[in-house]
């Protein structure tokens, strides 16, 4: 066993003498598995004072390749984008990542968060919505694409039992792969680390940031290579909304040379909680809304557009070989970000305490940090009701509320678009609910097939359909 004094982390065993044998294994290895002198350094500089960020002195707004074409050669290019995107994702160049590893306590769900029922009408879990997707996709493109799914070690087992359980919602089992994230201790605010129960660390998931050298570390990097996969289709596993493998913006990646790219959403207003992409020293990042300063967010152009309008939904593509690149020797450093919260501890007499302020600091690191890494970048601009709406709380901002509904909306829209009569109210919105099976159709181009061979239905009020 290591010295614990000698980092000052002897608490970790001030129970030794009273637990089990097992109970000792298990402390044991958890306690194995921490670079001390690394957390401790970590933690003199991020716990123990509060460092201040330091942002770039000049932060420029970046170039971003609007949604919708703006000019001819654009337009152009976007075709030869979508028709290259499909050439890739016929010829097995793309595999799909969803990070799953987080710990949903804003949503309150008890169970991995891809395990939430979601869509309006079917309530089908987020997982089964997005392997839906991806089976009509492996459909369309006549190839199984490999979905490399992140997990961490408190919802591995229940998230992998729910798939087995479900048959993997049509999905072969063998291209389903599960792989699980880094874990980070909790230290309190004089740098030790906490005890969550005589024989455990409190232990959290190391941040999406962990997908990169998880991804180096389980093997999933060499099971793509192995399998000819070039890029990665990254989303997070609470936004529904999103395309899995959308032709253009790989096609794109792939056409510009990028190593990482990213999709944008016009911010709401100054305050939205989205990332920020900025330029700084020639290099594209983003800066978290936290870090980022209000006379910077509230800045505008001439025509009252917010300088930095480009915010984040956290959807990239990456190119494999830059993954390799940045973890070939074992490790990733990215910046940690420090959050304050609330973490249940044992005290020395042995008692569970659920403080009410918060007492300790987790640490995480971020993946949209890997971007000034890249040689070469891109942002898409995305239009936010076609790729974007989280299930971040339990309503409000963000929610299980504001999902559903722009689910609707845009199965309402995708269905107005082939012909469907949807009755609107006066703001516009669906007076009927409506839900499409990603199943049957991905896309318009599948709607309009079914529709072109049957008459388009007008849709009443107060009523639900289920298209499949
Ligand atoms: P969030 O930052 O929204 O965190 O994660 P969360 O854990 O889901 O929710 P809160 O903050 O506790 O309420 C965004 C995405 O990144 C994944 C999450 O699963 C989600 O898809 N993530 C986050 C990980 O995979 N690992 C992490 O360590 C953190």
């Amino acid at each position: 066993m290591l010295d614990l004094k000698r980092f000052g982390q002897e608490q970790l065993l001030q129970f030794w003498t009273e637990i089990s044998a097992e109970s000792k294994k298990k402390l044991e290895s958890q306690i194995d598995s921490i670079d001390f002198a690394y957390l401790n350094e970590l933690a003199a500089e991020l716990v123990l004072q509060k460092k201040n960020i330091e942002l770039p002195k000049e932060l420029l707004p970046p170039k971003v390749f609007p949604a919708i074409p703006d000019s001819p050669d654009l337009s152009k290019l976007y075709e030869e984008a979508v028709a290259h995107g499909k050439n890739l994702l016929r010829g097995g160049k793309v595999a799909v990542l969803t990070v799953a590893g987080g710990q949903g306590s804003r949503l309150g769900y008890d169970g991995p968060k891809g395990k939430f029922p979601i869509s309006p009408i079917r309530n089908k879990p987020l997982f089964q919505y997005f392997a839906e997707k991806i089976k009509r996709a492996s459909e369309k493109y006549s190839h199984k694409f490999l979905w490399f799914i992140m997990t961490s070690e408190s919802n591995d087992a229940e998230t992998r039992r729910f798939f087995e359980e479900n048959n993997y919602f049509g999905l072969s089992q063998d291209t389903v792969i599960f792989f699980v994230q880094g874990m980070m201790p909790a230290i309190d605010y004089s740098g030790k680390i906490i005890l969550e129960a005589k024989d455990s660390i409190a232990l959290s998931p190391n941040g999406h940031g962990g997908t990169l050298l998880a991804l180096a570390k389980s093997g999933a990097l060499a099971k793509m290579r192995k399998n000819s996969v070039e890029f990665i289709s990254y989303f997070q596993v609470d936004n529904p909304l999103v395309s899995p493998l959308d032709p253009l913006f790989i096609g794109l990646h792939s056409l510009e040379k990028s190593e990482m790219s990213s999709r944008s959403l016009s911010k709401t207003g100054p305050n939205e909680k989205l990332g920020n992409f900025c330029v700084s020293d020639g290099k594209l990042c983003i800066i978290e809304y936290s870090d980022m300063p209000s006379e910077l967010t509230e800045k505008r152009r001439s025509d009252g557009r917010l300088l930095f309008e480009a915010g984040s939904p956290a959807i990239h593509v990456f190119s494999v070989a830059f993954i390799e690149r940045l973890t070939q020797d074992g490790k990733l450093k990215l910046p940690w970000h420090r959050a304050d919260k609330k973490v249940p501890f044992i005290d020395a007499a042995g008692n569970l305490v659920k403080p009410e302020k918060t007492n300790a600091v987790k640490l995480e690191t971020f993946i949209f940090d890997a971007l000034p890494f890249a040689e070469n970048t891109l942002i898409l601009e995305a239009r936010r009701e076609d790729e974007f709406s989280p299930v971040k709380n339990p309503d409000g901002v963000d929610s299980i509320v504001s999902c559903r509904r722009m689910m609707v909306e845009k199965d309402a829209s995708m269905l107005e678009k082939v012909g469907v009569k949807i009755p609107r109210d006066a703001k516009s919105s669906p007076l009927c609910k409506v839900e499409i099976s990603p199943l049957s159709f991905l896309d318009e181009e599948d709607l309009a097939l079914k529709f072109r061979k049957s008459s388009c239905p007008i849709l009443e009020a107060g009523k639900e359909y289920y298209f499949e």
